[in-house]
């Protein structure tokens, strides 16, 4: 099958409803946690995309009993202290969050193990975990910077005190997975970044405590020895979700109703952004769901978008979703300002540098340093040029960013490396192809 997409239409009005797939970021948390129960644990909706597929792949190397049916996943996890087996190599794919988290895992592991993934995950920073890792007493014996990494965990882990500064809930929860096995009380003081960690050791009656103050959030995780089963209807991914409301902005006469989506407040700095340039956007039957907000999603087509100056407090919140919200930047009036974002070329690719090299291909002005963008907004370009869109390490933002672009604002694009939709979103093109009906 071709491994690219063609677009050389806009999309026509709309008016439907949809759904997205599970949460990413709590499919892969479920997955790692229910490999710490001994008892049953069954998650219904859970993503079946390659990052969550490359999770379980790797607890059932480390010895969980998997079983994948229609609708709902069920995990026989191996306790705590299970003794691993000897040589054991394991897969992280392209997910920087399987990889920053397992490693957590693996704290008490007493022999060695080994992990890698792709080419693009092998660019990345682990150093951010390592650091912290070898305070618990892990040891490693390859480079601790990027993987392929090799580590021995202690028999002993000691609890430690650790300051997480970039607002990394890879690094957060990495560090509260090792403190879960270790002995004592671990105490974190993090910038703050998602919490489905920390709600989902509540519910499970964990023993952690969390004091909040303006910047921080320090946690504390005490080591215990077992850990209760989770049953869990995953919510819908609003970083998935974020493509749709959109598209949905940038076409003509529409409406969309996006039901179900994880509406927690660490995640929806997207929303709050695109509500100040003037999007139409409401959230309806909110609920409470084991801690997590959930909520059904109305939105509009915009019809006069505004540049902003984005408040850096909303940095971590709309992490993942900047290069989406970019493209409103690039259909609003005036000159739109996003600073500190460093953390966005640290991701599956140099997400800002991509970002920027795209918006040129479109033609629309920007102006890239290392960590911020500014975007000279264009309220009436229509593209009518080729472009296309290949070798950007299968990022799977950056692909569906494109096609977004394009069915928004014209041209013909020729997208490559189609199926990176994998790592997160695989039914992505059958919501569009519903959308075009
Ligand atoms: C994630 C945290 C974020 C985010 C990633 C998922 C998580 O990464 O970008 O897609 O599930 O914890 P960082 O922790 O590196 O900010």
């Amino acid at each position: 099958m071709k491994n690219y997409l063609e677009i050389k239409k806009t999309i026509k009005s709309f008016k439907k409803n949809i759904s997205v797939e599970g949460d990413k970021s709590i499919s892969i948390r479920w997955v790692l946690l229910s490999s710490l129960s001994k008892k049953k644990s069954t998650a219904h909706n859970l993503l079946k995309s390659e990052d969550v597929l490359s999770a379980l792949k790797c607890i059932k190397i480390l010895g969980s009993k998997i079983k994948i049916k229609k609708t709902k996943c069920e995990i026989i996890g191996i306790g705590l202290k299970e003794k691993l087996k000897k040589n054991l190599i394991l897969n992280a794919g392209n997910s920087g969050t399987l990889g920053r988290l397992i490693l957590g895992l693996l704290v008490n592991s007493e022999n060695k193990i080994k992990l890698v993934g792709d080419k693009s995950l092998s660019k990345r920073d682990f150093y951010r975990i390592t650091k912290p890792l070898k305070k618990f007493g892990v040891k490693f014996y390859s480079s601790h910077k990027r993987l392929p990494i090799i580590m021995k965990g202690s028999k002993n882990p000691k609890s430690i005190n650790y300051q997480e500064k970039k607002g990394s809930a890879q690094c957060k929860t990495s560090i509260m997975l090792a403190a879960l096995k270790s002995n004592g009380t671990t105490k974190i003081k993090a910038k703050k970044s998602r919490n489905h960690t920390e709600l989902l050791f509540k519910h499970l009656k964990l023993p952690i405590t969390i004091k909040k103050t303006k910047q921080y959030d320090l946690i504390t995780v005490k080591g215990v020895n077992n850990v209760r089963s989770i049953n869990y209807n995953i919510p819908g991914d609003i970083s998935s979700c974020a493509f749709f409301i959109v598209l949905t902005i940038l076409s003509k006469n529409s409406k969309l109703l996006i039901k179900n989506i994880n509406i927690n407040p660490t995640r929806i700095g997207v929303i709050k952004i695109l509500k100040k340039m003037n999007a139409s956007i409401k959230i309806i039957n909110k609920k409470n769901y084991k801690g997590e907000l959930i909520g059904d999603i109305i939105v509009e087509s915009a019809k006069n978008l505004k540049a902003i100056n984005c408040p850096i407090k909303y940095n971590t919140s709309a992490i993942d979703e900047f290069l989406i919200i970019f493209l409103v930047a690039a259909r609003a009036k005036g000159i739109s300002y996003f600073n500190q974002l460093s953390e966005l070329n640290q991701k599956e690719s140099p997400r800002l540098i991509w970002a920027s090299k795209i918006l040129n291909y479109m033609g629309i002005k920007n102006t890239l340093t290392k960590k911020s963008i500014k975007i000279y907004g264009d309220s009436n370009l229509v593209i009518k040029k080729k472009i296309i869109i290949k070798k950007f390490l299968k990022d799977h933002r950056i692909f569906m960013m494109s096609v977004i672009a394009a069915l928004t604002f014209g041209g013909n694009w020729k997208i490559y490396d189609l199926n990176s939709i994998n790592t997160s979103f695989p039914s992505f093109l059958k919501k569009l192809k519903y959308l075009q009906q």
